[in-house]
């Protein structure tokens, strides 16, 4: 699968994690119980994680070649730093309340925000410069990165809340 359609399916994927832990509407309590909130918490970060490294790993040094993406690749790992900030915070205390209500409001509005920055921004400048054929190739690299980092999440996520 091209690179650019993986991400912008993994962007809808990790939006639909967020609504799995997120009230229906603001003010509405939570209708899930600590354990499945937990759970849900982790695999949403695990998720949300691995998008992440396989970016960093195979997408932004491939497009930071180019001069034209340079300032958007910058500002996109910028916006990782932050949104993974606040994830760590959420997995550290991953117990059903306003707090975290909030934390996952955060993430997820600094979340939007970074993937209009992609697919709005990055990704149409990349369409203009890179090969349908060389898109391809690096979408089967990114999604190689992504298992094998969601695998790893999931590995580490999972022994600490042993
Ligand atoms: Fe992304
Ligand atoms: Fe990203």
């Amino acid at each position: 699968m091209d690179a650019l359609d993986f991400l912008r399916n993994d962007h809808e994927r990790i939006r639909f994690l967020f609504q799995s832990v997120s009230p229906s509407a603001p003010g509405v309590p939570l209708k899930i119980d600590a354990a499945t909130f937990k759970s849900r918490c982790t695999e949403l970060h695990a998720h949300f994680e691995a998008h992440i490294k396989a970016e960093e790993e195979v997408i932004y040094p491939f497009f930071g070649k180019f001069d034209e993406c340079q300032t958007l690749i910058t500002q996109c790992y910028d916006e990782h730093r932050q949104a993974r900030t606040v994830m760590e915070q959420l997995q550290n205390n991953p117990i059903p309340g306003d707090a975290q209500i909030r934390l996952i409001e955060k993430a997820r509005s600094l979340f939007d925000h970074h993937i209009r920055s992609e697919e709005d921004e990055l990704f149409v400048q990349v369409r203009k410069i890179v090969a349908r054929k060389e898109m391809e190739d690096l979408g089967r690299l990114v999604e190689d990165s992504f298992k094998k980092h969601l695998e790893n999440m999931r590995r580490e996520f999972g022994k600490k809340a042993a």
